[in-house]
C-alpha cells in the first residue's frame, strides 16, 4: 500500500459548554494513503462535515490527534497551517465560494496569489485549471453569472490550481442535477487518477461514494463501517471530555454554522 498521507488518532470533537455541549465526534482512528478516493457517509448530523473540517486542518479536535505525513498537527501555528492548507489541500466546500462579483480567472488565481506566485505564471495556472474543468472560456465571465454545476467547476478549478495533494469536497454533487452530478465526479477521479491526488469526499449520493476505492460510515461521531477493512473500534468512546481545546475555527475561515446547513436533509431520508 502507498503511503500514510493523513492519519487520525481518537479523535473527539465537542461544541458548546455545559448545557449546550454536544459530542460531534466520539473517538474516529484511521489512516487515509495517498491516492486513496474515500467516501465519508451517514446521516444528516452523524459528525461528516465536523470530521472534514478536522481533517483538512481548518479547526482542531477537543481530543486525539491528526498526523500529515507522519507529522503532529495540533501544536502548528495558524501562519503555518495556513501554508500546508494553501500548499497541499484543495478544497470544495459551499463556504469556499466564490467572489460572486469578481471573474472566474480572478476568483482560480486566489490560492497562487496568497501563496505569492507571481502574475503571469498565476495566470497561466489558472488558465490551466480551467481548461481542465473545460471553462477556459469563461475566463472572463463574472461568477456569478455561472450555472450550479459551472460554478462548481470553477471551485475544482481553484482547488486544483496549486496542484494539491489532497482535495476535500463537501457534498460536491449536493445542489446539483445527476448529469451535472456525473459530469463533477468524472471530473474529480479523473485527477484522482491522472494526478494522484487523493480525494476525500463527504456525501449523501451513495452512486459517487459507490465510485470511491473506500467509504468511511460515520454515526453519531463514530465510525460503524469501514470498507477498507481497516476499522477498529474505539473503546473510550463514552469517556467524559471535560478540556475543550476549542471550537474556534482557525483565522475565521469557516462560518460558525457549517456551511453544509444549507443543504440539511432531514434525519433518515439520506441513506
Ligand atoms: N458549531 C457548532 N456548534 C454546535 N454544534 C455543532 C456545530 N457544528 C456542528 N454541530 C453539531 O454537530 C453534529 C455534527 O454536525 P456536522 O455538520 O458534522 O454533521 P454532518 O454529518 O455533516 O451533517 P449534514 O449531512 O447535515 O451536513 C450536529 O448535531 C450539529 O448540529
Ligand atoms: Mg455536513
Amino acid at each position: 500500500m502507498s503511503k500514510v498521507i493523513l492519519s487520525t488518532r481518537s479523535l473527539r470533537k465537542t461544541y458548546g459548554k455545559r448545557d449546550s455541549k454536544f459530542d460531534a465526534l466520539r473517538g474516529i482512528t484511521f489512516d487515509i494513503h495517498e491516492g486513496e478516493s474515500v467516501a465519508i457517509v451517514g446521516k444528516s448530523g452523524s459528525g461528516k462535515s465536523t470530521l472534514m473540517h478536522l481533517l483538512a486542518l481548518l479547526d482542531k479536535p477537543s481530543r486525539g490527534e491528526i498526523t500529515l505525513h507522519g507529522r503532529p498537527t495540533a501544536k502548528l501555528k495558524s501562519r503555518h497551517l495556513n501554508t500546508i492548507r494553501n500548499k497541499e489541500f484543495g478544497f470544495v466546500f459551499q463556504s469556499f465560494f466564490m467572489n460572486p462579483n469578481d471573474t472566474v480567472l480572478n476568483n482560480v488565481v486566489l490560492p497562487l496569489k496568497i501563496a505569492g506566485v507571481g502574475f503571469r505564471e498565476r495566470r497561466r495556472r489558472a488558465i490551466a485549471a480551467l481548461k481542465t474543468v473545460e471553462l477556459d472560456d469563461k475566463r472572463n465571465n463574472k461568477a456569478n453569472d455561472l450555472s450550479g454545476g459551472q460554478k462548481q467547476r470553477v471551485c475544482i478549478a481553484r482547488a486544483i490550481v496549486n496542484d494539491p495533494k489532497v482535495l476535500f469536497a463537501d457534498e460536491p454533487t449536493g445542489n446539483l442535477d445527476s448529469a451535472t452530478g456525473d459530469k463533477i465526479a468524472n471530473l474529480l477521479f479523473r485527477l484522482n487518477r491522472e494526478k494522484g491526488i487523493t480525494l476525500i469526499i463527504v456525501t449523501h449520493d451513495q452512486e459517487l461514494a459507490n465510485k470511491c476505492s473506500r467509504q468511511i460510515r460515520i454515526k453519531d461521531g463514530r465510525i460503524v463501517s469501514d470498507s477498507s477493512g481497516e476499522f477498529e473500534p474505539d473503546d473510550d468512546g463514552d469517556e467524559e471530555i471535560d478540556e475543550i481545546v476549542g471550537d474556534n475555527n482557525i483565522d475565521g475561515m469557516l462560518d460558525k454554522n457549517h456551511p453544509t446547513k444549507h443543504i440539511k436533509i432531514e434525519e433518515g431520508e439520506n441513506e
